[in-house]
Formats: C-alpha cells, sequence, structure tokens
C-alpha cells in the first residue's frame, strides 16, 4: 500500500507502535487448537456449560439488543461491593457509591490517567518490570513516564530511587503511582517496605494497586481505603472470575475519586451482555472460585519441579502465574538462551511470555501444567549458547 501522510496526526504518535495482542490472542483461526495458551494469565477453564446457558437465556429473552446497555451499572456496582465487602471483612457503603466499572480495568487505567496528568498536569511512576499498559496508556496521552528498577532478587520496588524520583520530578511533577499486588510478571506480593513507603507518600499522589490476582493472593488493600483517599483499587473479572473475552474490570476508591471516574468514561462503556455475564458471575462465585485451590497447588508443583532444573531461577508466586530467568552464567549468551528457550516451548506447542529477561507462564490445567514440565525439561536438555 502506499505510504500517505497524515500531517493532522500528533507528532509523538509517530514513535509508537500499535499494541499487537500475543498470537494466542489472536483470532480463533491462527491459533491451532494444540497449543497450550500459557501467556496471558486467563483462567485456563472456560465458564461451566450450566452458566453460559444462563447466560444465553439472559441474552435470548432480557437483553434488548435495539436498547442502549444499563448506563448506571447500579446492578452490577451494588454486586461487587458486596463481594468486595464479603472477601475483605469490611464494610465500604454496599451501595456501589465506593465503585466504577470499566470495560477491563485496561479503561478504568485510561480514566485515571485522563483523571489526573492530562494536559501536562502529571508524571506517573512505575517500577520495572511491572504491567507494560500503565505505561503504554500514558505514552498515548501525552503522559511522561518515570520507571524505577527493582531488587534483583526478591523484585522488591528500589524504594531510594523512587522517593528521590518523587522529589525531584518536575514540570510536570509525578502525580500517580502504579503498583500491582501481587506484580505481574514477577509474582510477587508488596512487602512490608513497599507498604510503608506507600503510606508516607501525601494526599497531591494518587496511588493505584492493581490487584488483578487478588482471588489467587488473597491478600488485599481494600481495608485502608476509608483511611486513604489518595488510593484506589483496581479488580477485574478476566482472571479467576473468567471473563476475559467480555471485558469488565472495577475500581473501589472514595466515592469522591469514584465520581470523578465517572465524569470521564464514555456513557455505554460496558455492554448489556458483559454486564449480565459479570453478574451472573458473582452471583455463582463459590462455584467459579472453587477451582483456585488446585491453581494454587498446581502452582506449587510447578515451582517445586522446575526449581530443580539447574540452569532455572524460580520465584515465588503469589498470582496464577510464576516467573523464571535463567541462572547468572548458566550460558555463555543467555539472552539469546532465552529467546530459545521462548520459541522452542512455542514449537513444541506452549505458548508463554518472554518479558524483562525472564519467562512468565501461567498456571494451566493439571494435563497443561505437566506437558509445562516435559517441555521445559526437554528444552532445556538441548540448549546450548
Ligand atoms: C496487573 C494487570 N492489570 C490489569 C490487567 C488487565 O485486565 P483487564 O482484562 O481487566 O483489562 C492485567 C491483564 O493481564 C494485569 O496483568
Amino acid at each position: 500500500m502506499t505510504k500517505i501522510m497524515l500531517p493532522f496526526i500528533r507528532s509523538d504518535l509517530a514513535q509508537f507502535t500499535a499494541y499487537k495482542p500475543h498470537p494466542s490472542s489472536d483470532t480463533a483461526e491462527s491459533v491451532p487448537a494444540q497449543f497450550d495458551r500459557l501467556d496471558t494469565n486467563e483462567s485456563p477453564h472456560d465458564l461451566p456449560p450450566e452458566l453460559k446457558e444462563k447466560l444465553a437465556w439472559t441474552y435470548q429473552q432480557v437483553i434488548e439488543t435495539n436498547r442502549y446497555p444499563d448506563g448506571g451499572h447500579e446492578t452490577l456496582k451494588d454486586a461487587i461491593a458486596q463481594y468486595v465487602n464479603e472477601s475483605s471483612a469490611i464494610s465500604l457503603s454496599n451501595t456501589g457509591a465506593n465503585i466504577s466499572v470499566g470495560n477491563g480495568s485496561d479503561e478504568l487505567i485510561r480514566s485515571l490517567l485522563i483523571a489526573t496528568c492530562l494536559g501536562g498536569e502529571g508524571s506517573i511512576l512505575i517500577a520495572n518490570p511491572t504491567f507494560s499498559m500503565y505505561g503504554i496508556l500514558a505514552q498515548t496521552l501525552g503522559i511522561p513516564v518515570v520507571a524505577v528498577g527493582r531488587n534483583e532478587t526478591n523484585f522488591e520496588i528500589d524504594l531510594k530511587a523512587a522517593q528521590a524520583a518523587i522529589e525531584q520530578t518536575q514540570n510536570p511533577p509525578i502525580r500517580v503511582v502504579f503498583v500491582v499486588h501481587p506484580n505481574s510478571p514477577t509474582a510477587n506480593s508488596l512487602t512490608a517496605a513497599e507498604l510503608a513507603w506507600l503510606r508516607s507518600l501525601n494526599e497531591h499522589i494518587l496511588v493505584v494497586i492493581d490487584e488483578a490476582y487478588f482471588e489467587f493472593s488473597r491478600t488485599t488493600l481494600v481495608g485502608e481505603l476509608a483511611q486513604r483517599p489518595n488510593w484506589v483499587i483496581l479488580r477485574t473479572f478476566s482472571k479467576a472470575f473468567r471473563l476475559a473475552s467480555l471485558r469488565v474490570g472495577y475500581c473501589v476508591a472514595h466515592p469522591e475519586a469514584i465520581a470523578i471516574l465517572e465524569k470521564v468514561r464514555l456513557p455505554y462503556n460496558l455492554p448489556s451482555f458483559s454486564i449480565a455475564a459479570a453478574l451472573v458471575a458473582l452471583q455463582n462465585r463459590t462455584l467459579l472460585l472453587e477451582s483456585i485451590p488446585q491453581t494454587l497447588s498446581e502452582r506449587a508443583k510447578l515451582i517445586e519441579i522446575l526449581s530443580q532444573q539447574p540452569e532455572l531461577q524460580v520465584t515465588a508466586s503469589a498470582a496464577n502465574f510464576i516467573y523464571l530467568r535463567l541462572k547468572p552464567n548458566s550460558f555463555d549468551s543467555q539472552d539469546a538462551a532465552l529467546k530459545t528457550f521462548h520459541q522452542k516451548l512455542r514449537t513444541l506447542g506452549t505458548l508463554v511470555r518472554h518479558i524483562s529477561g525472564g519467562l512468565r507462564i501461567t498456571v494451566g490445567t493439571i494435563e497443561e501444567n505437566a506437558r509445562t514440565i516435559n517441555r521445559v525439561k526437554a528444552v532445556l536438555a538441548n540448549l546450548e549458547f
């Protein structure tokens, strides 16, 4: 195709590339059925047939496709508030005043950026490696991203560097700190030192705590929200609740922060079917979350067995994925070895995520995990660099 000029486009966008979903999240045709898709931290289990039937019935009998969705999300927000209260033994308002819902938590991340930093008013702080969308979305909005590192052993944030960044970043100053609890890709929960630092940040800085993997870690900071109006918590239905295809995320925060998020979101950001699915998932949470103990025991098995491989350094995990790196000096060319490791796993039929000098592997079904172990061993046995 001939290249044309689009002189009306913002000049800074020229340097970005469009977010490309990993091959495993492409259309069904491009993903051979035999791949174990362990690269995006989804649940390996689809919704049970009886819930799909219930949703199909709702689609046929209740949803009027010619009508706009419920743009206020009141029923869903109330149901989420109840779940949040019950799962963290606290009592925020049960009326949804503490909740805003988004088209995936990705949408909420963008809304938070729009509400805080747009127009040259603020920068964001992240600690790499971490979830990439904070930086990607900030850049597409022209918001500067300040990145600090982490301890190479336990992946704790470099708190000295983070504090220095807060004190020294000007024009614009840091307005938002993003942390993930537990972090992706490194799978570690926030440490006591990290928490103490987050608590020390004053009311001029928004602290976003992304608890996308809460149902696996069972640790939450929701209980602190009442004392900390500058904190917000993000959660998603894409992981433990098995609804990645339907794009539902939510934010828990002080009602005033929620009111701001409501101001900047699109009026009908969630399709009626997604709202219905999230409600069905919450009503059937006991059934859906029954698979979590198996995921946790499978995670322990994966970590134990893969840690016995002399070339691998496997991190402890509080999420539904594990993170591993090659031990220093196990190969002459570590980067090339890791790249080949990743590619060979793919050739054998296991998709994992190659990220920040390591591999992130989702805990799958029992059968998938057994194949992961066999394939990792097979690849390592023949890896020469
Ligand atoms: C830390 C973290 N936050 C948010 C998301 C995105 O969630 P959603 O599907 O709700 O947009 C992910 C997805 O992988 C994630 O790892």
